[in-house]
């Protein structure tokens, strides 16, 4: 049977509530300590967070599962009004917008990466470039500046991500960018010397299956950090980074 997330991760936070005030319970008579609430509940978001791994949730998860425990309590302490909670639900499915449709949240290439990018891109003029997903714009945006020579083209399909980087892009004054409202699944990559792509495992076969399809010869296709499945990349790249970022080579 499938696992839901959302399950997965309330299952960690009642656990994490059994075990921290169990403990709590038991330790408050012998100890004659009583735990104030709030600890009580960072502790429960503690467990939950260490048990979400366990339970094979995705990363951006911790983050949810620690704070969570205490902003309900906070929430219902301080009496905050329902339409706060609905305007920040809505911000946030505006920004995680993929993650639960795609298996892809939000996270960006670092600098070292962008400039690993840089030294990767053919000594082409006219070089057509183009993020799939392209987040806040980063990649697109350092690479057209260093590239005035190239056309750097960013998709991204989550409305608040792609209107963050449309408005980076005007204010860079950059000429050679273009930040597109769109989906991965439909965009052409027919006309692109450079295809790059930081998404997750979820879409990467499908997404090799496409660009095979549709990369012309001698263009390249780079994957930061998520492999193909039973297509080993023709190249390999370690960037010295913190986290040795690992990008995938493929040569169409
Ligand atoms: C891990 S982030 C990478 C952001 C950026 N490329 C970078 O390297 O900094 C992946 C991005 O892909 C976007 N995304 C995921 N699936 C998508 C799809 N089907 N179409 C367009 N964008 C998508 C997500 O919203 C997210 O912004």
């Amino acid at each position: 049977m499938p696992r839901i997330p959302l399950l997965s991760a309330l299952a960690a936070q009642l656990i994490g509530a059994l075990i921290v005030f169990g403990c709590a319970f038991l330790l408050t008579p012998l100890t004659g300590i009583r735990f104030p609430l709030m600890a009580l509940l960072a502790a429960q978001g503690v467990v939950a967070a260490l048990l979400g791994k366990r339970l094979r949730l995705a990363p951006w998860w911790v983050p949810i599962q620690l704070v969570a425990p205490s902003a309900i309590a906070v929430a219902y302490l301080w009496q905050i009004p329902a339409w706060v909670f609905l305007l920040a639900f809505i911000g946030f499915v505006l920004v995680f917008w993929n993650s639960a449709r795609g298996g892809v949240p939000l996270y960006l290439s670092n600098n070292k990466t962008k400039a690993a990018l840089a030294t990767l891109l053919p000594e082409k003029a006219g070089l057509r470039f183009v993020d799939l997903g392209t987040g806040l714009g980063g990649p697109v945006l350092a690479l057209a500046e260093s590239r005035p020579d190239g056309h750097f083209t960013g998709i991204e399909s989550a409305p608040a991500l792609f209107l963050v980087s449309r408005i980076r892009g005007a204010i860079s004054g950059l000429s050679n960018i273009q930040i597109r409202y769109g989906d991965i699944k439909t965009t052409d990559l027919g006309s692109y010397d450079v295809v790059y792509c930081f998404l997750s495992p979820v879409p990467m076969e499908d997404l090799y299956a496409k660009a095979k399809r549709e990369m012309k010869p001698g263009s390249l296709l780079i994957s930061n950090t998520f492999e193909v499945p039973e297509v080993p990349a023709d190249e390999t790249f370690e960037v010295d980074d913190g986290r040795r970022t690992r990008l995938y080579l493929w040569r169409f």
